[in-house]
């Protein structure tokens, strides 16, 4: 019994500096990986070639403010409002943000 305690304990500290030392590469990779699930309609980079509308170098006011307004249904859409669901308010402004840059 004993030695599973220190066994259990053992375990939770080398959790315990897994996470100590991943949030700053986690957070660097965060913005450029979720984009990434917007390319797919949108287009290479958020540039469309169809219909679809361009997202890539519009502001990134521009772009927080619309993936907000989908999110709560003030703007009404097809997918946006289920893609945006998935997603916080910061990480929204972390897309914004890189989709503004491409
Ligand atoms: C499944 C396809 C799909 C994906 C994935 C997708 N979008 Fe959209 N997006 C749309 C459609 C369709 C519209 C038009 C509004 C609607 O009907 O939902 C739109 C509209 C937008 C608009 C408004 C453009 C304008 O000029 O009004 C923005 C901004 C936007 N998307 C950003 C994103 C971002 C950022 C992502 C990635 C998180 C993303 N979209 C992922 C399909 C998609």
């Amino acid at each position: 019994m004993k030695k599973r305690k220190k066994t259990f304990l053992f375990g939770l500290a080398i959790l315990g500096i897994a996470f100590a030392f991943n949030p700053a590469q986690a957070q660097m990779a965060t913005g450029e990986v979720l984009v990434n699930t917007c390319y797919s309609c949108h287009g290479t980079d958020g540039k469309s070639v169809g219909d679809m509308p361009t997202v890539a170098g519009k502001s990134k006011n521009f772009i927080s403010k619309k993936l907000k307004d989908f999110k709560s249904g003030k703007k009404s859409s097809t997918v946006m409002m289920r893609i945006t669901k998935g997603f916080s308010d910061s990480e929204l402004d972390a897309i914004a943000a890189i989709m503004a840059k491409k």
